[in-house]
């Protein structure tokens, strides 16, 4: 069965990709690559043993994507393709706007012409700002976001639910995911942050390899075990997982989904830091400074409701996450 991959060159598309055609399917990855890298789709064809179909073009583009569907008639589709960061979607929200909800509605409107089985959507627990209660479940209150990035995602699902209402053929899963981290345990495809890393582990293992001087913990005096804030961190494959096992229910059971896709574990940056130097026996440069605007004190899953529905659970666990990593970090500097 063919998948069209939106982003699948990207970090959370690449891994995806293996996993689809682990679990049989013909995925077709459809990225521009302005946020990853060609060497990424002939990786995925070391990991995989098959080539991947690859078109680069603009997901945005009515066009060519209408010619691709015509071309390779896909019967699932899988949406990646956004821009991602928070700080510049604070500067330039027109570029996420664009992106992120203009061209989604593009692509949608290619959609409605033909007739696919199940879409699966990348959507984020930025949807949830900061919640009253943790872990956090699926039917939390919506607020207003924190940033125009989280607003796309937001304002992404309400199209997609309004959307795919009028196609009861297609069934849609929008899946909103906590901290992915890691890489795939073979060094081959992982993570590549353009410019200076806001994330924790990209900022962590650029670190450690000599990229930067030191990590800056962004606050030490939150109400929390260690005084640090807390996150559900994933490994970037057991997200991946997830969305095969998404796409499966979707085509069978024809259901909407909206599922959290987290660990149910929160650990706080220190936990992250010093598991880092232990599994990895390597010793990292961190200072603390002040609270960095926006950040939620606290957020993990409540992951009862993928595990029911999907049967879905993780396999890897944060030392795993921190060793591949640091694998792929390594792998990246030889290169
Ligand atoms: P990524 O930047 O590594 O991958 C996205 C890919 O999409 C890139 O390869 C990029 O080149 C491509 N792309 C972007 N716009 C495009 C366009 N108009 N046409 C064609 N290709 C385009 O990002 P990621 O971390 O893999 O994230 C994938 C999705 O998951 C995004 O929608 C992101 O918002 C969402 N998400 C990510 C995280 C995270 O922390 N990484 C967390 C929650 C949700
Ligand atoms: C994790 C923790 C930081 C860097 C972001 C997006 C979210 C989602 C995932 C897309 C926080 C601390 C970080 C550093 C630090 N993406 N930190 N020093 O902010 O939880 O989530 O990525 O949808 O929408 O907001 O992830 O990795 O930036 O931070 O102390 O140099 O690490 O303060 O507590 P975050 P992160």
């Amino acid at each position: 069965m063919k998948i069209l991959v939106t982003g699948g060159a990207g970090f959370i598309g690449s891994h995806t990709i293996v996993e689809l055609i682990e679990h049989g399917y013909d995925p077709i990855i459809v990225d521009d690559l302005r946020n990853s890298e060609g060497f990424i789709v002939n990786h995925i064809g070391k990991i995989s043993g098959r080539k991947v179909p690859h078109y680069n073009i603009d997901f945005g583009n009515i066009e060519k994507i209408s010619s691709l569907f015509k071309e390779e008639s896909p019967e699932g589709v899988i949406h990646f393709a956004a821009d991602k960061s928070v700080n510049e979607s604070v500067n330039n929200p027109i570029k996420y706007y664009e992106n992120n909800i203009s061209n989604l509605i593009n692509l949608l409107k290619v959609i409605s012409n033909h007739s696919i089985e199940a879409f699966v959507f990348s959507s984020s627990c930025t949807v949830y700002g900061s919640p009253e209660k943790i872990p956090v479940n699926e039917s939390a209150q919506i607020k207003s976001a924190f940033s125009p990035y989280g607003y796309t995602k937001q304002v992404g699902e309400r199209i997609l639910l309004d959307f795919f209402k009028t196609k009861p053929e297609t069934s849609l899963s929008l899946l909103r995911y906590f901290n992915p981290i890691g890489a795939h345990p073979s060094g081959l495809i992982g993570e590549l942050p353009i410019g200076i890393p806001t994330n924790l582990i990209p900022y962590i293992t650029q670190t450690a390899i000599g990229k930067r001087d030191s990590l800056t913990v962004h606050g030490n005096d939150y109400e929390t075990i260690d005084g640090t804030c807390i996150r559900d961190y994933i490994h970037v494959v057991d997200l991946a997982n997830a969305h095969v096992l998404t796409l499966q229910d979707g085509i069978y059971n024809k259901e909407t989904l909206i599922l959290n896709v987290g660990t149910g574990k929160g650990h706080s940056v220190m936990e992250v830091i010093n598991g880092f130097e232990t599994v990895n026996n390597v010793n990292l440069k961190f200072n603390i400074g002040p609270r960095r605007e926006g950040d939620v004190p606290a957020i993990y899953a409540d992951n009862h409701l993928i595990t029911k529905k999907i049967n879905w659970k993780p396999r890897y666990d944060l030392d795993d996450c921190l060793k591949h990593a640091w694998k792929w970090e390594k792998r990246l500097a030889e290169k």
